[in-house]
């Protein structure tokens, strides 16, 4: 268990600098009284300067939704980490599941941009998640542990600290299929087992473990109180101010206290 859940929206490729930084100042004041959860956007790379300028005086934080591995260089259309660390950027998302699916990128890439964006003072939150197809053929807790150990791998014990892991099973996002208690439950316990394994039973009871497939304000309370889900990723349900605001009271409300 974390001291603070976080909930994160990742925006994928909507809304433009403009309905974003109007989209965050509503969400801002509305959450005003939130103390108790790590809010964090994840707008497209666009917004994020605009976005900074709102943020830097609150404590709700910045995440890219991507990054490239190599500090800087001839690599057409790619961002660096310190192009991100300049716009104010604390979080990166890496391994999201569109970005292995649909694009194609490798385990060792992920590992790479993780190495790469813990030693740039940044936080990964590393994706992970398994197929309908390797569900159904029972290879959910194989995917979870092969995605882990690529995606970790190097990465030290006093680096963990600043890791974020989010389990988004592929089936659940954007589908409005969402996993169920039992299912969430046991991927987050499976996680926490994989790191524990790999590193110590601190470093495994201290991680943030984030649940993210069509969360939405209905289904939020039981999802937040399953025992492991430390916060949410949230794609579509974070567009929306009233959706993503009520998700967050949701949280602030019912994450269990130690
Ligand atoms: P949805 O909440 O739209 O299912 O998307 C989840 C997701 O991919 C967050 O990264």
């Amino acid at each position: 268990m974390i001291n603070k859940p976080i909930v994160a929206g990742n925006w994928k490729m909507f809304k433009t600098p403009q309905e974003g930084f109007s989209f965050v100042e509503e969400c801002v004041n509305l959450l005003l009284k939130i103390k108790e959860v790590n809010v964090i956007f994840s707008p497209p790379f666009t917004a994020l300067f605009h976005i900074e300028s709102i943020l830097k005086h609150t404590p709700l934080a910045l995440a890219a939704q991507n990054v490239h591995y190599a500090d800087k260089g001839a690599f057409t259309g790619e961002i660096s980490t310190d192009m991100l660390s300049a716009c104010g950027v604390e979080y990166v998302i890496i391994g999201h599941s569109e970005r292995r699916h649909v694009f194609n990128e490798p385990n060792d890439w992920i590992n790479k941009k993780v190495l790469t964006v813990l030693r740039a003072g940044l936080k990964p939150i590393l994706c992970i998640g398994e197929t309908l197809e390797q569900r159904k053929s029972n290879e959910t807790q194989q995917v979870l542990k092969e995605q882990l150990v690529a995606g970790l791998a190097g990465v030290s014990e006093n680096e963990m600290a600043n890791v974020v892991i989010a389990y988004e099973p592929v089936w659940a996002i954007g589908t409005g299929e969402i996993a169920s208690v039992a299912q969430v439950t046991e991927a987050h316990g499976d996680t926490r087992n994989i790191v524990e394994d790999l590193y110590n039973h601190n470093i495994a009871r201290n991680i943030a473990i984030l649940y993210g497939g069509s969360v939405k304000p209905e289904n939020s309370e039981e999802l937040i109180k399953c025992p492991g889900v430390d916060g949410f990723l949230i794609g579509g349900a974070a567009l929306k101010v009233d959706s993503f605001t009520n998700i967050i009271k949701i949280v602030q409300d019912n994450y269990p206290k130690e």
